[in-house]
């Protein structure tokens, strides 16, 4: 059990390097069904990556981590050339599974950097045995960074206050409590009696499905409203504050999230209402200048015209639907970090706020 009450965990790996499984929470079931499926091969987290079974950048790094152990279960050359060649190989293509968020990248390379270092004279059990210890210590990092987040966020939501919050950034996010929802998980245990205003974030529902439903199981007070209802809320005086994740942070602090956050942002600048996001170091892509350089996903036309099975436009009408959206980051009050609040979000402060503990992807 999280500390936030909500008893649940995206990803499980059960056994060991050889034979063990991940255990992935289908999160396209909730909140009717708390189902889990098993993965027993790449191609099994390849494909619940893609149609978000396990969703939110940091889990989907844990899920692309484990994911490649998986595939060197099947790579049995005692050559650690051909080893690291087909394990490369493997990561680059667990990586296409989805583009936008960075964090896949980044647990991906961690791995490979691991593999090139590896003795010729490592054994294949050892070599898996070092992958999977790493692939572990990816998911409890990341949930030590959450818990830090949290920590640093407290400070800056007043008592309360009325937090709007788009898409999922919690425990089904994150191998912890979260990123944006574990300042909010914090800040309802610190007693500051606020209220989350969870965007129910068309075209998936992301906010409805997921965030309503951790957060109604965690007991913090909750209400679900229509992505185009924000700026009603705001208006009328019930947001204090935004708090959104990130799936990938370029070098300047454009920042790309959930599509409508930008929408958001504008909003909140409009309102006077301050506007942070909340992601780990492994959200950041120092090696891009700024957002224009992002990979947009762009999913399928069936998940806005006919969503979870119903029909609700016209069959073939011309459909334009992008998974992430950039808020530049001069809209962006602060980011926070496990290391700290990059406050004003300037490339400079991000440099020295990540320091050395900014690695690159694959
Ligand atoms: O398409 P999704 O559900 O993977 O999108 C998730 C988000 O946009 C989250 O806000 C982001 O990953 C930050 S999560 C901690």
């Amino acid at each position: 059990m999280n500390e936030s009450g909500c008893a649940v965990a995206p990803l499980i790996w059960h056994g060991d390097a050889e034979n063990g499984w991940l255990e992935m929470l289908d999160q396209t079931q909730l909140p009717t069904k708390q189902v889990a499926i098993e993965c027993r091969t790449a191609g099994d987290v390849f494909e619940g990556i893609r149609m978000l079974r396990v969703r939110g950048a940091p889990a989907i790094g844990v899920a692309g981590a484990y994911g490649l152990i998986l595939a060197a279960q099947q790579i049995h050359s005692n050559s650690s050339r051909a080893f690291l060649g087909e394990l490369t190989r493997q990561a680059d293509w667990l990586n296409s599974s989805r583009p936008t968020a960075v964090n896949l990248s980044w647990g991906l390379g961690r791995l490979i950097r691991l593999a090139e270092k590896m003795p010729d004279s490592l054994s294949l059990t050892d070599r898996r045995s070092l992958l999977l210890e790493d692939a572990k210590a990816i998911a409890r990092e990341d949930k030590a960074m959450c818990t830090a987040m949290a920590q640093h966020g407290l400070d800056l939501i007043p008592p309360g206050a009325g937090i709007l919050t788009h898409c999922n950034t919690g425990v089904l996010a994150t191998a912890g409590e979260g990123t944006a929802l574990a300042v909010i998980y914090a800040a309802h245990r610190a007693g500051k009696n606020i209220r989350v205003y969870a965007d129910e974030t068309r075209p998936l529902l992301q906010g409805s499905r997921l965030t309503a439903w951790e957060l109604k199981k965690a007991g913090v007070p909750v209400t679900l409203i229509c992505d185009n209802m924000a700026a009603m809320v705001m208006r009328q005086g019930k947001i204090q504050a935004v708090l959104v994740g990130a799936d990938r942070i370029a070098a300047n602090g454009d920042t790309a999230n959930k599509i409508g956050t930008y929408t958001v942002a504008v909003l909140a600048r409009h309102h006077g209402i301050p506007f942070h996001v909340v992601a780990p170091t492994s959200s950041f892509d120092l090696g891009i200048e700024s957002g224009t350089q992002i990979p947009i996903e762009e999913r399928a036309a069936q998940e806005v015209i006919c969503g979870y099975g119903k029909p609700t436009a016209p069959e073939d009408v011309d459909v334009y639907n992008p998974a992430f959206d950039v808020t530049p980051g001069d809209l962006i009050t602060s980011i926070i970090t496990e290391n700290g609040i990059i406050r004003p979000v300037t490339k400079e402060i991000i440099e020295k706020t990540l320091g050395e503990s900014w690695k690159p992807g694959l």
